[in-house]
């Protein structure tokens, strides 16, 4: 074991977190219905940025997304989270905490609207909770987020909740047409940005 590595599946981690307008939660079993309306109405804008949108979703692929994301929740090998709206119950957006390095306690947000409800600071109020969730119950030393640096409106997100810019990765990989992308950087760091 490296120093400060735990037993992932130990560890105590809350189910749900709330913001004002949000209950930001692991998924459910039976949560595909919900998360493929939400793709099949943000499809367009969705095709651009994400490899796993270039064609509509069956019922039962969305269900296999969430119910792998509930095991991987469950495994706390990364933590997918939906955004479902207080008063309405509207699935709003997904987010989550990816690419875990629990001994480094390294985590990156991901993130995409139902575009419905875009525009509206959604987004931007998951990622600040889930940020704080991430310093107050899982003792995070560095949050990052990655987009396409052609991004802007990702990368809107990043910077308009103090997310550091810390670097271009030049041609890091294939965009969704296969022509290599740049890839920015953004992260708050212990110590320094929190
Ligand atoms: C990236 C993405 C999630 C951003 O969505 P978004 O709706 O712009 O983000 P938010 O929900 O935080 O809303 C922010 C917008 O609402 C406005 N807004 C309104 N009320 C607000 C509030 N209370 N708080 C903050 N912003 C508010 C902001 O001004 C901003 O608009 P602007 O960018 O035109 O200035 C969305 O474009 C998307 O899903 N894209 C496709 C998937 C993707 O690229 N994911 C990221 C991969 S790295």
């Amino acid at each position: 074991m490296r120093p400060n590595e735990v037993e992932p599946i130990l560890l105590q981690i809350p189910e749900s977190l709330e913001t004002n307008r949000l209950i930001i939660r692991a998924p459910q079993w039976d949560d595909g219905q919900l998360v493929n309306e939400a793709v099949k109405q943000s499809i367009d804008e969705l095709r651009p940025w994400m490899p796993w949108a270039q064609q509509l979703p069956t019922l039962e692929e969305s269900e296999v997304i969430t119910r792998q994301g509930r095991v991987h929740f469950m495994k706390r090998s990364d933590l997918m989270l939906y955004l479902i709206h207080k008063r309405s119950g509207a699935f709003i957006g997904s987010s989550g905490l990816h690419r875990i390095d629990w001994a480094a306690r390294k985590f990156e947000i991901g993130y995409w609207i139902n575009t419905p409800y875009a525009g509206q600071g959604y987004i931007t109020e998951a990622v600040e909770g889930i940020t704080r969730f991430a310093i107050d119950s899982l003792q995070a030393n560095r949050i990052e987020i990655r987009c396409d640096a052609r991004n802007v409106r990702s990368a809107r997100v990043a910077e308009r909740l103090g997310f550091a810019k810390e670097g271009i990765l030049r041609s890091e990989k294939p965009d969704v047409s296969g022509s290599l992308r740049d890839t920015v950087i953004y992260a708050k760091v212990r110590g320094h940005e929190f």
